[in-house]
């Protein structure tokens, strides 16, 4: 099976999940959403009540202002993968619980290995805590943390900017400094090799070992 049809496939196992009581409460699951080789993934808790609607990740509110903030580094929505830790709405927006946290896991897994973003951005502390235990989001919002070989940037929720608007200008700020984290990701060019003026040039001779 191609990353694709992979993909594909996880999409289907999602909408058809029964494995934690969220499905119950579900209109429609929110598997994620974005290209299958997107540089930059964004993680956040879970669908909303738009989303349950529509079946895709951030179209409320905080999805507005994610928009917002993945252009203040540089990025379009449609250039990055959008999902959650949870791909069923949990009744009135309520926390996520640790075993549907625990049930739904695997399939976050294998979309982060599919994809395998250069760099990961946790939204919120239930995604941060898919990565780093006990870390306090006021104190590392922003922080790039290596992970098994990945980049991951712990940012605060957008949500939590429209409730705290203190909090908005320390996202922006995150975001915009994400930009230099994702172009500094690039790999670096090879040097162009200088030209040889003639007289330098070896002969064919001094060249060969023989
Ligand atoms: N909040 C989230 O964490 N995820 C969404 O998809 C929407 C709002
Ligand atoms: Fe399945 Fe995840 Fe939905 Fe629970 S939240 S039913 S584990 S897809």
């Amino acid at each position: 099976m191609s990353a694709t049809e992979r993909m594909d496939a996880i999409r289907q196992q999602i909408k058809a999940c029964k494995n934690c009581p969220l499905y119950r409460g579900r209109k429609n699951a929110v598997p994620g959403e974005g290209p299958y080789d997107a540089k930059l993934m964004c993680i956040g808790e879970g669908p909303g009540f738009h989303e349950n609607e529509q079946g895709k990740p951030f179209v409320g509110q905080a999805g507005k202002f994610l928009d917002e903030l993945l252009a203040a580094s540089g990025l379009k929505r449609e250039e990055v993968f959008i999902t959650n830790v949870v791909k069923c709405r949990p009744p009135s927006n309520r926390d996520p619980e640790p075993q549907e946290l625990a049930a739904c896991r695997n399939y976050l897994d294998e979309q982060i290995e599919l994809i395998n973003p250069k760099v990961i951005v946790t939204l919120g502390r239930f995604s941060m805590g898919r990565f780093i235990d006990g870390g306090r989001i006021s104190q590392i919002h922003g922080r790039a943390h290596e992970i098994g070989g990945r980049i991951v940037v712990t940012m605060y929720h957008p949500a939590a900017a429209l409730h705290q608007p203190a909090l908005k200008g320390a996202l922006l700020n995150d975001f915009a400094q994400l930009k230099v984290l994702l172009n500094r990701q690039e790999p670096p060019e090879a040097p162009a090799l200088p030209e040889m003026p003639e007289k330098d040039q070896p002969e064919a001779e001094q060249l060969s070992l023989f």
